[in-house]
């Protein structure tokens, strides 16, 4: 038996628990388990742990942001507790109950819980024996899931997204954000370009969302006239739903279409935190890629996106702001988002003739972060292509930032891993003076 036991989709259902079948994310190549725990619904877990290692593992995943619409509580004292607590009290989605007994005495005890369980209640034991019998008799009386002490909140959220996040019936989509460092970057042309690229490679759909609203480039840069998209969506997320979202997509290819802004500015645009979220769900739900186009400014919902992606996409280009600022961003992101990937760093317009720049290598050193690609300045290529309504691809497939728009995508998916750098940064005590703190 793996240490992560997947249940079996024939055991039988027993008392009020019910078995998950829990499916397989589907790509290319195996995906990180940062990448196949998904984001969970709105459902209520309680769990009754044996060890204070237990209850750090789920308080750590309790705090994450694949759980922030989840309600967790966690209780110590393993099934025994649960049994008395669930003889008084209603049982929420799932239960989570860790137990060192002997296996007679945990199906005993599991069997007394099952008696207090309402139906529907999903039950996962941890245990700390990898026991085979044990993982078939659980199964057969109804446990979802089987996981032999979890050393790391990853491999629990793991398990607790395969029982929640069917791809068969709930389609979850990835959400890759993107950011400049600053102001004019390059950003929203790597987001477009990538974006495309992911949609060609992959031949799956993609949605690019413009969140820069009263400036946003998508529709110029698609040579589409859209309608309003995403501020409709925005500013009555409640009505949004598939029909009325495939009504405010603007098609731009088979397999692409863009979340465009207004673009007007006879108008205020008040996005809230909890708006776009709703908005971004629903589009998850629905398509499985989504780029998001962030614009360069800092609110509450700019960074509530960042901490919630999947993927974050940052583009400098190589001066001093943008190291200042592409540092405070990587640290930020680190400190919120413990059990995620790394940012991943974009530099461009790098090698801006007679441009006094600051090197890759320095930036790679200062963040500790390798940049995943390094795109050079080039106002032949990107002005034709931002001109014309092209993607770089479109206007000349051999372009060296044709080629790396396609590796960008690779990267984002996961099909291509980035790398972290070491040694201590030659610049270190001038950020130390620029007192970039969290
Ligand atoms: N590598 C490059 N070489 C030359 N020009 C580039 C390069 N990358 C982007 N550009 C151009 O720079 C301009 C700004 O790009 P873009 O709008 O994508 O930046 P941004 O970071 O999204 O800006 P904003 O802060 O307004 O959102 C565009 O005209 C684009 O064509
Ligand atoms: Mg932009």
């Amino acid at each position: 038996m793996s240490k992560h036991a997947h249940s079996d989709p024939g055991a039988e259902e027993m008392g009020g628990m019910d078995v998950a079948l829990p499916g397989a994310e589907s790509g290319l190549v195996e995906q990180p388990v940062s990448a196949r725990a998904r984001p969970i619904p709105r459902i209520s877990i309680q769990a009754f742990c044996e060890n204070a290692a237990m209850a750090e593992i789920l308080q750590v995943a309790a705090e994450d942001r694949r759980l922030s619409k989840v309600h967790v509580a966690v209780h110590m004292g393993g099934i025994e507790a649960a049994v008395a607590h669930f003889q008084e009290n209603p049982t929420p989605n799932l239960v989570i109950v860790e137990s060192s007994l002997p296996r007679d005495h945990v199906l005993m005890e599991l069997d007394r819980l099952s008696e207090c369980c309402d139906p529907g209640t999903k039950v996962i034991v941890v245990g700390h024996v990898n026991d085979v019998v044990l993982y078939r008799d659980l199964l057969r009386r109804g446990v979802s899931e089987y996981l032999v002490d979890p050393t790391e909140p990853l491999q629990l959220m793991e398990a607790i997204s395969n029982l929640y996040n069917n791809p068969e019936t709930e389609p979850v989509g990835h959400v890759y954000a993107f950011v400049g460092a600053k102001g004019g970057v390059g950003s929203s042309t790597i987001c477009h370009n990538a974006g495309w690229a992911l949609s060609e490679q992959l031949k799956t759909n993609v949605v690019i969302a413009d969140l820069d609203l009263a400036f946003g480039t998508t529709g110029l840069d698609f040579n589409q006239d859209p309608v309003q998209g995403i501020a409709d969506a925005l500013s009555s997320p409640d009505r949004l739903d598939e029909v009325l979202l495939d009504r405010l997509l603007t098609k731009c290819s088979e397999h692409l279409s863009i979340f465009a802004a207004p673009v007007v500015l006879d108008r205020d645009y008040d996005i809230t935190v909890a708006g776009c979220d709703q908005v971004i769900d629903v589009v998850r739900q629905n398509v499985p890629y989504l780029a998001v186009d962030l614009p360069h400014t800092w609110t509450a919902w700019t960074k509530s996106v960042l901490v919630q992606a999947d993927e974050v996409i940052i583009t400098a280009a190589p001066d001093l702001a943008n190291l200042r600022n592409a540092k405070s961003l990587v640290d930020l992101l680190r400190h919120a988002r413990r059990n995620d990937n790394n940012p991943r760093l974009v530099m461009n317009m790098v090698n801006m003739p007679k441009r006094p720049e600051i090197s890759v290598k320095e930036f790679e050193t200062a963040l500790d972060l390798k940049a995943i690609s390094v795109i050079d300045f080039d106002a032949e290529v990107f002005g034709q292509a931002a001109n014309n309504g092209q993607m770089i691809e479109e206007l000349n497939p051999r372009a060296k930032s044709a080629a790396a728009f396609r590796e960008i995508a690779l990267d984002m998916t996961h099909r291509r891993e980035a790398q972290p750098a070491k040694k201590s940064s030659p610049l270190a005590p001038l950020l130390e003076k620029l007192k970039i703190k969290l």
